[in-house]
């Protein structure tokens, strides 16, 4: 290759979920390690990064947008490289060079992290990589965006198999980090000064590791790492357990916000999802954690529209959200994924049906944070200070241990300082607040 081509800075745009987040992250400090420089802007670059989520097939046609408008650049610029990794990257393979040509690497999750090997051309590697089982973990430096905030991806892959899901496909087995290797890696990112850790993974409540399973695991990073503030995500409502629920409550440096999708309030629609448990099970699940923790926010992901729901299943989502009271939710349109078990049920739910059921879902979920943040009125909460808010310098912007944002008036306080904010307004999205005297 001549010198003047050569690969020398690199711009990551992430798709999808905070995994992704968490590789792009590893994969930046990987190749800064190797001599490429990260870049702001993409036009500054000569490797442009999309690292892809295939989740919905509307994350997908984002993708292919995006590439689009890349084509335009490289015409321009015919050195320039693109690389396409991730989930999209590990479904499609080969697939999405042959419709979109101008790609030059294709690197899947398990893949991703020889990038800068397959830019030097190193033997063994390849431009179009999707082999699972390739993956060194230990390798694999956990990072932090910010200087405050750290995520350790404590398992990779998913065994579920829920019928609607292109995750397992894309990610693969499940498998998992010793909990000594996760527990260094957060004594170290303390040192560094890190405030809040983020422990990651598709179900992390089936995490076991020898003998350690995960409430064992929280509790040992809680108590031996020295973070002041620790979350997790995702749990499986099948998997969550009482031992779980306990840690939370003995531990007060776990946040108290549980992000528990629960997908539909119908049972025959849950069985058809391989979701596992029942919509009387997760009230129970619920009950319990409230009664144990006495202030937590609870979050959820919802879809509508599955194959065969009727219009009773779906008002019975309705009738869930309502009793749960969520402190928000995702909430999803049913997409097709090929390959999935649910892919060969029939799509019968017309699009405007599942449009006008998400939509009506939108507002209901809508009041309901309302009230759930009109109830934090009055009291203190311990906000981590991440910067201005993005409408306003007047204002500055934090995250609550429910993990809401609180907006106060902008004092001389710097990003990763963890201060005591009496709330005094809400709307459903953020809340408002001020510094508080604490005694
Ligand atoms: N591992 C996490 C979720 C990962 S995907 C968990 O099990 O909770 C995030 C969310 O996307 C899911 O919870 C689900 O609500 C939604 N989702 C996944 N596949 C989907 C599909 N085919 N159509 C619509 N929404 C989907
Ligand atoms: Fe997908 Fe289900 Fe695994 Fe979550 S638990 S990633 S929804 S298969
Ligand atoms: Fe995450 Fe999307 Fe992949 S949700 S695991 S980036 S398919």
């Amino acid at each position: 290759m001549r010198q003047e081509n050569r690969v020398r800075t690199f711009h990551i745009s992430t798709y999808g979920c905070q995994m992704n987040l968490a590789d792009s992250s590893t994969l930046a400090s990987t190749l800064t390690t190797r001599g490429y420089r990260r870049v702001a802007d993409e036009s500054d670059a000569d490797l442009i990064i999309l690292n892809t989520c295939s989740v919905r097939e509307k994350a997908e046609d984002r993708v292919y947008g995006r590439l689009g408008e890349i084509y335009k650049f490289k015409k321009q610029k015919p050195h320039l490289k693109v690389a396409v990794v991730g989930c999209m990257a590990q479904r499609l393979g080969q697939d999405l060079v042959d419709r979109v040509p101008h790609v030059d690497y294709v690197l899947g999750t398990d893949r991703v992290f020889e990038l800068p090997d397959v830019l030097e051309g190193r033997e063994g590697t390849s431009a179009i990589m999707t082999a699972f089982g390739h993956e060194n973990m230990d390798g694999i430096e956990p990072i932090k965006e910010k200087p405050w905030s750290g995520f350790i991806t404590i398992s990779r892959g998913c065994d579920n198999y829920c019928t609607y899901c292109i995750v397992p496909f894309v990610r693969g087995r499940e498998r998992e980090h010793s909990a000594d290797y996760i527990v260094d890696a957060a004594r170290k990112m303390a040192d560094e000064g890190v405030v809040e850790l983020t422990l990651l993974g598709q179900n992390v409540n089936s995490y076991k590791y020898e003998e350690t399973d995960f409430p064992d695991l929280l509790r040992r990073v809680a108590r031996e790492s020295g973070i002041p503030r620790l979350r997790y995500m995702t749990s499986h409502p099948k998997d969550l357990s009482r031992k779980l629920v306990q840690v939370m409550a003995e531990e007060p440096k776990i946040m108290p916000h549980i992000h528990l999708p629960l997908q539909s309030g119908a049972n025959r629609i849950l069985n058809r999802m391989g979701r596992i448990y029942t919509i009387e099970h997760y009230l129970k699940i619920i009950d319990h954690i409230r009664a144990a923790l006495p202030y937590v926010a609870i979050t959820t992901d919802l879809i509508v529209g599955f194959p065969s729901e009727t219009e009773e299943e779906y008002e019975a989502t309705l009738a869930a959200v309502k009793q749960v009271g969520y402190d928000s939710a995702f909430m999803f349109r049913y997409s097709v994924r090929p390959g999935t078990t649910a892919a060969r049920y029939a799509d019968d739910v017309p699009e405007e049906d599942k449009i006008r059921r998400l939509n009506k879902l939108i507002a209901l979920q809508q009041e309901i944070s309302y009230e759930r943040n009109q109830r934090e009125i009055g009291e203190v909460r311990w906000g981590l200070v991440e910067g201005h808010s993005r409408r306003s310098k007047d204002r500055m912007r934090a995250r609550t241990e429910g993990n809401k944002t609180v907006l106060f008036p902008a004092g001389d306080i710097s990003p990763g300082s963890v201060v005591p904010i009496r709330i005094t307004a809400a709307d459903a999205f953020t809340l408002h607040g001020e510094i508080a005297e604490v005694h």
